[in-house]
């Protein structure tokens, strides 16, 4: 891991990179705080895929001509810049590129699990999964009989690891954990995690889409057979996500989905499969999108991930301390600290989480309410819905002062 580099950001420069910032609404600027369901995108990421459609733009591996030849590298390279990114020295062959998070988790699911999943597996999730994790696995556990277990969570929002070390045995198949929770803002032990899972041959997948974006993630230290996370969390466009995985498990999967540039042979009766990680990318790629996200990538490394954990860890503090404050403002999720993220999930006394988000967004204020694609978590938490602010590299604790205010103006309003 890099030196830490923990000198303040200097946000005022870093807003001007970002135009959508400058938008105002009745009057008043944008206070952007829902940078857990995605966030701005900078000029420099902008710009690289403007050039792309305006320079090179041509289809991947299909053309000898001199763009298809560019965008070919470029995408490429792009495998190579995401593993660089995340620790993973076996380079482009373990990153497949997928339309996101949930993807990557459908095709381990269906690649792997359909295959490998059968009567006596067992597979087990946490109780602060995504829905990307939580229904897939469901979905997979019911089509081959394996048993889907999860690992509870504690009355502050942790893990509970010793019911983690009694639940993961040699039934155990597949451990599917998130590495930061998106509603609680829990940092998990992924690495203990994945060491049980370990200790029982289990497989392990980090779903890290709140992770990557804000801090340093070393696949390789973590140990992750799999590991995910999406680009426009992390300052890219949209539509292109990341799954890494281990070339050996690669290797012996099956395809997801089947179609061109996934083979190396094809006949009317048989196929053979191209090498990775081409064997999981079935026809025309993301390719703008691969762009933009090394972008994005170069935008964020010139910041210094340290730096921007350490900016997102002050801003969750600031937030969480002027939420506690207030006696009518239940807050979920551990206290600041090492294992809490850069989002905080609360619910103002006597004021549905919509109706909450709604008086905000008259204020120019975004934030996310609903259930954040964790029901169950919400039926454990006793809620139906919450309210989240989430928080990233250009936002400030001005901002956070007006979601307070927001918040007061909510409660004399429904008083
Ligand atoms: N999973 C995203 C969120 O938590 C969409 O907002």
């Amino acid at each position: 891991m890099s030196q830490r580099n923990l000198e303040a950001l200097d946000v005022g420069a870093i807003r001007e990179a970002f135009p959508i910032l400058q938008r105002e609404f009745n009057g008043e600027q944008l206070v952007y705080l829902d940078n857990a369901a995605t966030t701005q995108t900078p000029d420099p990421v902008i710009d690289a895929m403007s050039d792309y459609y305006r320079e090179y733009n041509a289809n991947v591996h299909r053309g000898i001509h001199h763009l298809s030849q560019e965008a070919s590298i470029a995408y490429e390279e792009a495998h190579d810049r995401v593993a660089e990114f995340i620790g993973a020295s076996g380079g482009r062959e373990e990153i497949v590129f997928t339309k996101n998070t949930t993807e990557a988790e459908n095709l381990v699911a269906y690649a792997w699990g359909l295959n490998e999943l059968g009567p006596g597996d067992e597979i087990v999730l946490t109780e602060m999964e995504h829905h990307a994790s939580l229904v897939t696995w469901q979905q997979i556990g019911k089509r081959t009989g394996a048993e889907v277990k999860y690992i509870r969570i504690d009355d502050d929002g942790r893990l509970d690891m010793d019911h983690a070390a009694d639940l993961i045995t040699d039934d155990t198949a597949m451990v599917s954990a998130v590495h930061v929770s998106n509603t609680l803002g829990t940092i998990n032990p992924v690495s203990d995690l994945v060491d049980i899972a370990h200790d029982h041959d289990a497989l392990a997948f980090i779903d890290g889409a709140q992770a990557v974006p804000n801090r340093p993630v070393d696949v390789e230290a973590i140990d992750a057979d799999f590991y995910a996370f999406s680009g426009h969390k992390m300052a890219g466009p949209t539509g292109i996500g990341a799954l890494y995985g281990k070339k050996a498990v690669l290797e012996a999967m099956q395809p997801y989905l089947y179609g061109g540039d996934m083979i190396t042979k094809v006949t009317y009766e048989e196929s053979t499969w191209n090498d990775l990680p081409w064997k999981f990318e079935a026809g025309t790629p993301q390719i703008a999108e691969a762009v933009g996200l090394v972008a994005a990538i170069d935008y964020l490394e010139d910041i210094g991930m340290d730096r921007i954990e350490a900016h997102e860890q002050e801003l969750a503090r600031y937030a969480y301390e002027q939420l506690d404050a207030e006696p009518d403002v239940e807050i979920y999720g551990p206290e600041p600290g090492p294992d809490r993220g850069g989002l905080v999930g609360f619910n103002l006394e006597g004021v549905h989480a919509h109706d909450l988000a709604s008086i905000m967004n008259d204020h120019a204020v975004a934030i996310r309410a609903g259930d954040h694609c964790t029901q169950p978590l919400h039926d454990k938490l006793g809620v139906a819905a919450s309210a989240r602010a989430s928080f990233y590299v250009y936002n400030t604790t001005a901002e956070i002062d007006e979601l307070a205010a927001a918040i007061d103006n909510a409660r004399q309003l429904f008083a």
